[in-house]
């Protein structure tokens, strides 16, 4: 005997992204703020000459990548409850992709999934993080490893908020910028290298111009079946890099930066990028005090360490290959002497 569940309902998860000033918005029922206290003591008053709520909590949890974790998530939860949320409640994801990423997995799981919006103060975080409804956080196992896809109900990109970020997380959030262009935008990246990130109306078109690649990649692949694993680029060896230096040495969009330096050399092996194409993505991430450079101490382990990435099966490593300037690969078949050979370029011999 069989019984039939019918569940092939078309849901739409659209949402809008809107890269402006932040409105005024009130919401008719109970919303958190979620932050820590980098941002509130920077940011929240602005906020809160935004928005108002009928109930209006804020919840903060401790600033960095090591509290991106079942205590924070916790801490969140237990307010909620306090609180007496419910399924009408909203949550508001306020900072950087840590902070984006909890409040997404919050709202994915309390009460089996409420709402939440992203009001992302990064440039890492607006360009890429706050975009797609990837949510999570990390545990002893691993960086993401725990999470779900909850997309939230819109996005409010404000580049107000990027006046206080330090210069090195500026260039990280530009690394994820690069990324998109690459993989996906020619006219994009050429727009990169003649313009000026540090000229604030550049900068809001550069946010438009990734946000609406990554969407339109999100848009054909949500849940990371296929093209959004493109979004990857740099990370395959950008995550090694970051495991390698106990993620104390290098900012994350750091570690994608020299990553993808490290996928341009293995494009280079595989003839699908020139040496030129190669140069002009290396001088776009200098001038922005990427690094470009590692030396990796052993050239083996850190190849094993790469079967440590979500994307890679028990006997297959998928790497993520710029095609030239504007197109991508997504391959598990790159023989492991292609990539010991580019490793060794960044090695001991
Ligand atoms: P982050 O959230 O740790 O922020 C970096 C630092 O900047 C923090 O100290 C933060 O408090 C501070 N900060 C935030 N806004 C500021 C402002 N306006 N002025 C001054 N300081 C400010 O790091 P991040 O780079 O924003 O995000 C990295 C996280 O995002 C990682 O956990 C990564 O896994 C995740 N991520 C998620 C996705 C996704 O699709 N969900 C994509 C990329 C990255
Ligand atoms: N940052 C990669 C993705 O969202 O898929």
């Amino acid at each position: 005997m069989q019984v039939n569940i019918a569940l092939k309902k078309v849901v739409d998860n659209s949402y809008d992204i809107t890269i402006d000033t932040l409105p005024k918005i009130h919401f008719d029922t109970k919303v958190a703020i979620v932050t820590n206290p980098k941002v509130a003591g920077l940011h929240l008053a602005y906020l809160l000459s935004k928005i108002s709520a009928k109930e209006l909590y804020i919840i903060t949890v401790p600033d960095g990548e090591e509290y991106k974790n079942q205590k924070s998530i916790d801490t969140v939860l237990e307010s909620l409850f306090n609180h007496r949320f419910n399924r009408k409640s909203m949550l508001i994801a306020f900072g950087g992709g840590v902070i984006g990423d909890m409040t997404g997995y919050v709202s994915s799981i309390y009460q089996r999934g409420i709402d939440f919006i992203q009001i992302p103060t990064t440039l890492l975080s607006q360009v890429d993080a706050s975009v797609g409804g990837k949510t999570g956080m990390n545990n002893e196992f691993g960086k993401n490893l725990i999470g779900a896809f909850h997309q939230p109900k819109s996005v409010y990109i404000d580049p107000y908020f990027l006046n206080t970020l330090p210069p090195r997380e500026f260039g990280a959030g530009v690394a994820e910028i690069v990324k998109m262009a690459v993989t996906f935008n020619k006219e994009f990246f050429e727009f990169l290298e003649t313009e000026d990130l540090k000229d604030t109306a550049v900068l809001q078109n550069a946010i438009r111009q990734a946000v609406q690649t990554k969407a339109d990649v999100v848009a054909q692949d949500e849940k990371e079946h296929g093209l959004r694993a493109a979004l990857n680029y740099g990370h395959t060896f950008g995550h090694v890099i970051e495991n390698e230096t106990g993620y104390k040495k290098f900012l994350h969009g750091e570690a994608v930066a020299i990553g993808m330096v490290m996928a341009n050399e293995t494009a280079r092996k595989m003839n699908l990028m020139s040496e030129d194409e190669a140069l002009r993505i290396k001088n776009l991430l200098q001038k922005y005090n990427l690094p470009t450079e590692y030396k990796i101490k052993n050239v083996d382990t850190f190849y094993e360490t790469f079967y440590l990435d979500k994307k890679s099966s028990d006997s297959a490593i998928t790497f993520i290959i710029p095609a030239g300037i504007g197109g991508v690969e997504i391959t598990d078949s790159i023989d492991k002497s292609t990539i010991i050979e580019v490793l060794n370029a960044f090695g001991e011999l």
